[in-house]
């Protein structure tokens, strides 16, 4: 899927006159403009695309295509500190010679030289190959693909979910997988980078290692992550549909904070420079960030067939209670102050956008993309009591939680996937977690780590839930990703595992496959 354009150096004709108008209009305008920033000269001394290519958020007649000048990537980029013109093509086929658009663009140092072009004017459902020119380099060429019209009713979408990539805990064999698959799009739900030092065991190293949360430390790292060679590849071989979770900013931390007071002063330092950085390293069809404030909740319709609501379940929640007093246990099993109503896990804004989104959805399947675990799963090994521990997903927002299973129950089978827990669960999401007789409402996916954790020390597959936890149906530990197709009649989910993120390759096989038929919410064993 990524390889070099067969032919370098050729700039198309329309974004090579367009270079060339701009060449002659700084060259006239720069007495008049001495201090203005001007176009560095068009040659570079070495090859910026050390990174890579991406696309995302595909509509209809439109895709973000995205990449990042970075001449020495682990370094703060090495581009010289003033705009370059990228030009981008995109083609109906792989030898980019069916062009269907191009143009160019200034990729700034105000946002480390990266580019999203929204490229429009595409035709609906149909698979296109793009790629950059700066500097003299041709880009890798990449394929993406758009989305069917909001008009169309497809009979099939696939795609595949994944999250928490920790590149010292292990090699993206998972990526090298995917990769491979036949998919129109790649669906990421979080821990794209893991901020700060190393965990765990190491497969293999940070180049830098001392962090003070700076925007430099921040882009550092999205490069190393990005120079390894399969993600890569999973970026250039589909249009990815992403969201974030804790570690694209700081472990476990809870967005809805006063910005304003100075208690804060370093939580909004670290919040400014991980969304700019988040911003400027992923295929995302989202404004530019302004200050601690990124706005990335939206949906993605990919005909009639399917809906992707995807949420940010971490710039607005409330603070979470990571130890619960003994005092606070209630006999439910849930710390009191879970329970309290005016906590939040979306914020008001995005959970009244979500809920009106889903009542107006017209989609035969509504996925509700989103970073941490939502069903209820008992803890306690007492078969006597129950503990239900909320720290750092939809169990400490219970609230929250509740107003999204009423609207599933009205709402066209509603699937939530999920990441964030580094293994595989299946789950039924009951109307009342607590009532056994309670009916089912809507699906849980809960995707493992592309390499996070590393491989699982003893590796375990097993299917239905205990007694306390009859709402689960399997849960897996191996590293690897969630592949689905979407039918009219049904959803199948194929948990793939790779052997291995000790070593640069691996195999891949299914662990199991999970169905979820149309009209009837939880999922089944194929
Ligand atoms: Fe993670």
């Amino acid at each position: 899927m990524l390889r070099r354009s067969a032919v370098p150096h050729q700039l198309d004709r329309r974004a090579f006159l367009a270079a060339s108008a701009r060449i002659a209009a700084l060259a006239a305008l720069a007495p008049l403009a001495a201090c203005a920033q001007t176009s560095a000269p068009l040659k570079l001394e070495k090859d910026p695309f050390t990174l890579g290519v991406a696309s995302g958020d595909p509509l209809p007649g439109a895709v973000i295509l995205w990449t990042r000048l970075a001449m020495d990537p682990l370094h703060g980029g090495g581009m010289p500190s003033a705009p370059i013109d990228v030009a981008w093509t995109i083609a109906r086929d792989e030898a980019m010679k069916d062009v269907a658009a191009s143009g160019s663009m200034s990729a700034i140092p105000e946002l480390g030289h990266s580019v999203h072009v929204d490229a429009n004017g595409l035709e609906p459902d149909r698979a296109y190959w793009y790629r950059f020119r700066a500097g003299g380099f041709d880009s890798p060429i990449g394929r993406t693909r758009t989305a069917p019209a909001a008009s169309a009713s497809p009979e099939v979408l696939k795609f595949a979910f994944a999250s928490c990539q920790n590149y010292t805990q292990g090699y993206y064999t998972a990526h090298a997988a995917l990769a491979q698959e036949d998919l129109h799009a790649v669906v990421f739900l979080g821990d794209y980078i893991y901020e700060g030092d190393a965990r765990g065991d190491r497969v293999r190293d940070y180049a830098k290692r001392g962090w003070a949360f700076t925007l430099a430390d921040y882009r550092d790292r999205y490069a190393q992550y990005k120079t390894d060679l399969n993600l890569q590849a999973s970026h250039a071989a589909f249009p990815w549909i992403a969201t974030w979770d804790d570690h694209e900013v700081e472990n476990n931390y809870a967005g809805g904070i006063d910005v304003a007071d100075p208690k804060n002063k370093q939580a909004v330092f670290e919040r400014t420079n991980a969304y700019q950085a988040y911003y400027e390293h992923l295929p995302i069809r989202v404004a530019r960030p302004s200050g601690p404030a990124l706005k990335l909740y939206r949906a993605l319709s990919f005909g009639d067939l399917a809906t992707f609501h995807v949420l940010d379940t971490r710039q607005y929640r409330s603070p979470e209670v990571a130890l619960c007093a003994d005092s606070a246990e209630t006999p439910s099993g849930y710390c009191a102050p879970n329970l309290d109503p005016k906590r939040t896990m979306l914020g008001k804004e995005q959970r009244d956008w979500l809920i009106s989104g889903l009542g107006a959805s017209h989609a035969d399947w509504n996925f509700v993309a989103q970073s941490v675990r939502f069903a209820e799963q008992d803890s306690s090994p007492d078969p006597a009591t129950h503990h239900f521990d909320g720290v750092d997903n939809w169990m400490g927002y219970v609230a929250d939680r509740q107003t999204l299973i009423e609207q599933f129950a009205r709402t066209k089978n509603a699937v939530v996937l999920s990441g964030d827990s580094h293994v595989n669960f299946v789950y039924d999401i009951k109307a009342n977690f607590t009532d056994p007789a309670s009916p089912r409402v809507a699906t849980e996916l809960l995707g493992t780590s592309i390499s996070s954790d590393g491989d699982p020390f003893i590796p375990a597959t097993q299917f239905d839930g205990s007694a306390k936890n009859p709402q689960l149906h399997f849960f897996d530990n191996h590293r690897g990703y969630v592949r689905c197709t979407v039918e009219r009649g049904r959803l199948t989910a194929d948990f793939r595992a790779v052997s291995t993120v000790t070593e640069p390759t691996a195999t891949v096989s299914t662990v199991a496959t999970f169905v979820v038929d149309d009209g009837k919410p939880g999922a089944h064993r194929a």
